[in-house]
C-alpha cells in the first residue's frame, strides 16, 4: 500500500477540517452577536466575510483536495459560509433598526418650540408708500424712471429752466458735490449738455424729468420716486433727506384738465371716493403755469373751518392739505430736452412723502422717521 498522498488528502488540510470550519465560524458569528453598533459589524464583516477571512481562505484551499473529497468539504464550507452572512444580514437590520429608532429620538423636532428669535425686518414704511403710489401711475401706464441723487447742476437747476441767480441754488440750499480735484475744475464738467456746471445732491426729482424726455421719444408717461437733499437741520418738521414722487406725462394735445384728473384720481386711490383737490396759483420756473396742488381734509372734509370746538389736527383746521407743485411744463424745458413744444405738451407734479406720511398716518415728529427705530415701524405693518 502506498503511503497517504498528504496534499490530497482533506483531513490534512488543516484549514478545512470539520472542526476547524465549525470554529471558524462560531467566531464569525460570536463576533457578529457583540458588534454594538454598525460601524463594528463592518470590521467584522471585513475580517469574517471579506477576502481575507479565514472561511474565505479555506474556500479557495478547496481545489486542492481531490474531487472526492472536495464535495463534503465544500459543503462544510459552503454551509458555514452561509450561516455567516445569515447572522451578518440579522445584525445588520438589528442594527439598523435601532439606529433608526435612535434618529428618530435624538433628532426629533419640536414643532412648539418658538422657531426664531430674532424678529422678521420689514421695509420702512415711507418705502412701501412710495411703492402704493408708484402703483397708481403704473397702472395708468406710467413707467418707473429713476436717476442719480449726485446730480449735474445742468440736470438739477439748468435744463429745468432754474436761473443762474436763483436763491435755490445757494449753498443755503444744495449741497454742492466738492470735485476733490483741488484744481479748480469741476465735477459736472461734460455731464450735462451743457458741459459747465458743478455737481450738487439732487434737491428735488425733477432732474429725473429731464433725463426721462432726454432719453426717450414722446409720448413720455413716468413717475419717479426717488430721496433728495437739501440744507436743512434735522428737527420735528424738517430733513435734509427726504423722498419725493414726480410725475410727468408729455404728449400731444395735453391739458390742465388732464393733469388735474390725473391728480384726482390719485387722491382717490390713496384716500377714497369723493374727496375734491384743488389749484392755487404759483410760480415754478419749470412749469407754466404752475400751482400749487391741495386735497380736501380726509379727516374733517372742512368741518373744523371756523369751528373753534371742533379743531382738526391733520389739516390745521384749514379744511385743505397741501400736497405739492405741479403745472404744465414750460416749453423752454421741452425745448432743452429736445422736444418740438408746438407739437407737444406735458403736465408735471412733484411731491415729498414724508409730509404725506405725516398726514396719513398722525406722525408728529419727522425725526421719527430718519432714525430706523422699530417701535416706530412696527405698527405700521411688517410688509416685506
Ligand atoms: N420740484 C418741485 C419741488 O421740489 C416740485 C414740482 C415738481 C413742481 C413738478 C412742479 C412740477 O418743489
Amino acid at each position: 500500500m502506498s503511503a497517504p498522498n498528504k496534499s490530497y488528502d482533506p483531513v490534512e488540510v488543516e484549514a478545512l477540517k470539520p472542526e476547524e470550519i465549525e470554529r471558524m465560524r462560531d467566531e464569525a458569528v460570536a463576533a457578529i452577536a457583540a458588534a454594538p453598533d454598525l460601524k463594528t459589524l463592518r470590521e467584522v464583516k471585513a475580517a469574517h466575510v471579506g477576502d481575507r477571512s479565514p472561511l474565505a481562505l479555506a474556500n479557495r484551499e478547496l481545489s486542492a483536495l481531490p474531487p472526492h473529497a472536495r464535495a463534503d468539504a465544500g459543503k462544510r464550507v459552503g454551509q458555514a459560509r452561509g450561516a455567516v452572512n445569515k447572522a451578518l444580514a440579522a445584525r445588520q437590520e438589528e442594527l439598523e433598526a435601532e439606529r433608526d429608532a435612535r434618529v428618530l429620538v435624538e433628532e426629533a423636532v419640536d414643532v412648539t418650540l418658538p422657531y426664531d428669535r430674532i424678529p422678521l425686518g420689514a421695509r420702512h414704511p415711507l418705502t412701501t408708500l412710495a411703492d402704493r403710489i408708484t402703483d397708481v401711475f403704473v397702472a395708468m401706464g406710467y413707467e418707473v424712471a429713476e436717476g442719480p441723487e449726485v446730480e449735474a447742476e445742468w440736470y438739477n437747476f439748468d435744463a429745468l429752466n432754474i436761473a443762474k441767480d436763483h436763491p435755490a441754488r445757494t449753498m443755503q440750499d444744495t449741497f454742492f458735490v466738492d470735485s476733490g480735484r483741488g484744481d479748480g475744475t469741476r465735477l459736472g464738467d461734460g455731464l450735462g449738455p451743457d458741459a459747465s456746471g458743478d455737481v450738487v445732491l439732487r434737491t428735488h426729482t425733477s432732474p429725473v424729468q429731464i433725463r426721462s424726455m432726454l432719453d426717450r421719444e414722446p409720448p413720455v408717461y413716468v413717475i419717479c420716486p426717488g430721496r433728495v437733499y437739501r440744507t436743512d437741520e434735522l428737527d420735528a418738521t424738517h430733513t435734509p433727506v427726504f423722498h419725493q414722487i414726480e410725475l410727468l406725462a408729455v404728449d400731444e394735445g395735453l391739458t390742465m384738465a388732464d393733469l388735474k384728473g390725473t391728480l384726482d384720481h390719485m387722491v382717490l386711490s390713496l384716500f377714497g371716493e369723493g374727496l375734491k383737490t384743488r389749484l392755487r396759483p404759483n410760480y415754478f420756473p419749470f412749469t407754466e403755469p404752475s400751482a400749487e396742488m391741495d386735497m380736501e381734509c380726509y379727516v374733517c372734509h372742512g368741518a373744523s373751518v371756523g369751528d373753534p370746538d371742533n379743531p382738526c389736527r391733520t389739516c390745521s383746521s384749514e379744511g385743505w392739505i397741501e400736497l405739492g407743485g405741479c403745472g404744465m411744463v414750460n416749453p423752454r424745458v421741452l425745448a432743452a430736452c429736445g422736444i418740438d413744444a408746438d407739437r407737444y405738451s406735458g403736465f408735471a407734479f412733484g411731491f415729498g412723502i414724508e409730509r404725506l406720511l405725516m398726514f396719513r398716518h398722525n406722525v408728529e415728529d419727522m425725526r421719527d422717521m430718519v432714525e430706523g427705530d422699530v417701535r416706530f415701524t412696527r405698527p405700521f405693518g411688517m410688509e416685506i
